[in-house]
């Protein structure tokens, strides 16, 4: 597939694998996806299993690693919580925010978000920011005003050149996990509306090189689909990422 930006695909585990079977999915992963050169791939493994992974990918030439969230704090009495500075111990490169089970079980906000992602970006990783309307908001007529309020609000206060090192996460949240996907079109008319809010924030050139992301129930069989679209410049892929075979043929369908 010509696109005019670099496939980006990560896995999100969410809180999913022990030590033992986050090595054996990445250890089956490497080998399928040994020759893919034209998609970043990330897998995103619960925190406790992040060492491991990354030791088993350290000489991987295509596939990086992820976290699933970060605090906006570098350090200090913050019970239960990870900062930057640990996660780059283990060479994390991304790191997602604002995934919309965030939003609704920790009551994330959109400024909440912003500073993580200043913080990410700060520290020189690159956050996947995500984005999404639920069932009622699409129903009622407000996907839009919903895309454009956390858009707006999660990447406030970033720079051009930061946007340049953050990718966004479309996610409509009634597709997550529940095996409905979008069409192509409400993918692709989404991702167009996002490209067209960032071209305000920032300028056109940011905003069309920015990646945004696709996510909610991605499977083998509607990968490529989603991915021809013009404005859809990856996945964040959730129960189809917890199985090699799978994730690897998401990847391979979208090439
Ligand atoms: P899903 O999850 O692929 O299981 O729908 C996507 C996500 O939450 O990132």
């Amino acid at each position: 597939m010509n696109k005019e930006r670099k496939l980006i695909i990560a896995g999100n585990w969410k809180m999913n694998k022990t030590v033992a079977e986050a090595l054996a999915l990445v250890k089956n992963l490497k080998l399928e996806v040994e020759k893919v050169k034209e998609v970043d791939i990330v897998v995103c493994p619960p925190f406790a299993a992040l060492e491991s992974v990354s030791k088993e990918i350290l000489e991987s030439k295509n596939i990086r690693l992820g976290a699933q969230n970060v605090s906006e704090n570098n350090f200090g009495a913050y019970t239960g919580e990870i900062c930057i500075g640990m996660l780059k111990e283990f060479s994390v490169r991304y790191v997602i925010l604002g995934h919309s089970e965030r939003r609704q079980y920790q009551k994330e906000s959109d400024a909440l978000i912003s500073k993580k992602a200043k913080a990410v970006l700060g520290a020189s990783l690159k956050p996947i920011v995500c984005v999404g309307e639920t069932l009622a908001e699409r129903e009622g007529g407000l996907m839009e005003k919903v895309l454009e309020t956390q858009v707006r609000g999660s990447l406030a206060g970033l720079t051009s050149e930061q946007m340049n090192e953050t990718t966004v996460a479309y996610e409509p949240v009634w597709a997550i996990g529940t095996g409905k996907t979008a069409t192509t079109q409400q993918a692709q008319d989404a991702h167009a509306f996002i490209r067209g809010i960032l071209a305000k924030m920032f300028d056109e050139n940011t905003a069309r090189k920015v990646r945004i992301q696709y996510g909610g129930s991605v499977k083998p069989n509607n990968a490529h689909e989603l991915m021809s679209q013009q404005d859809v410049d990856g996945a964040l892929v959730g129960g189809a990422a917890l199985e090699a075979r799978s994730f690897a043929d998401i990847i391979k369908n979208s090439i």
